[in-house]
């Protein structure tokens, strides 16, 4: 599987069986997360084995079997949390071509886990594993809600919006709006706490659909 075709395969997995995560595919997962921290400057971290990602609420109610997770953590900075949501759909992406399934939690985690990345900002968790189930596609809204081209629509922008409509978003509520003109893009956003992680999502998505060498951010 692509990271391309990964995009269409990734949904949400609350709930994980047993099944520990095989040894060679964890040091796969280090090495992608080291990549990220070493080009964004970020402090990443893979948890094995530990049960305290989510707190009880929410093991009651949705997830089952998180016991593995990747914190999002960096130092503080005014773009830390569209950098984290960058890179955890780069992880993210790539744990789906590895056979694994995930949830990013941004809201619901156990603030507690910010021990094990000491002086560091932790804006969410993924957890990752085997799923009891791949999940399922979310609701998704239009091309045309959520982006708007200034001109004849591209190919390339239109497949960026297509792609950038499969990132996961806080309660899937995809409020943006991908602007082009030219082979220039930006993304208007605002969902409170939420705005930097689901940015860099988004961000990361429209570029892999769009293909990096067709335009340029504005
Ligand atoms: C920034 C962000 C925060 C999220 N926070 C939570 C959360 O606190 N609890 C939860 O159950 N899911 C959370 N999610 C998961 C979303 O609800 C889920 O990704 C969304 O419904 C889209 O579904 P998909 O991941 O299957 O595409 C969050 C997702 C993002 C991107």
């Amino acid at each position: 599987m692509t990271i391309k075709e990964a995009m269409k395969e990734r949904h949400m997995v609350r709930k994980y069986t047993d099944k520990e995560i095989q040894e060679d595919l964890v040091l796969k997962l280090n090495e992608i997360i080291e990549q990220n921290n070493k080009k964004y400057n970020l402090s990443i971290k893979l948890m094995l084995n530990n049960d305290k990602a989510v707190n009880c609420i929410i093991k009651l109610l949705l997830a089952k079997g998180v016991k593995n997770y990747i914190i999002l953590a960096g130092n503080e900075s005014d773009n830390l949390a569209e950098l984290l949501g960058y890179s955890s759909a780069d992880i993210m992406l790539y744990a789906q071509t590895l056979g694994l399934n995930t949830w990013y939690v941004g809201g619901t985690f156990n603030r507690g886990v910010s021990k094990y990345v000491p002086d560091k900002r932790v804006i969410g968790i993924v957890a990752v594993g085997y799923g009891i189930n791949n999940g399922i596609p979310h609701k998704s809204k239009a091309i045309e809600e959520v982006s708007n081209y200034d001109g004849n629509i591209p190919n390339w922008f239109k497949e960026g919006v297509e792609a950038s409509l499969l990132a996961p978003t806080a309660l899937n509520k995809q409020d943006y709006k991908i602007i082009g003109k030219g082979n220039k893009v930006k993304i208007e956003i605002n969902n409170g706490i939420f705005t930097g992680a689901n940015k860099g999502l988004i961000k990361y998505h429209f570029e892999l659909g769009a293909g990096k060498d067709n335009f340029e951010w504005k």
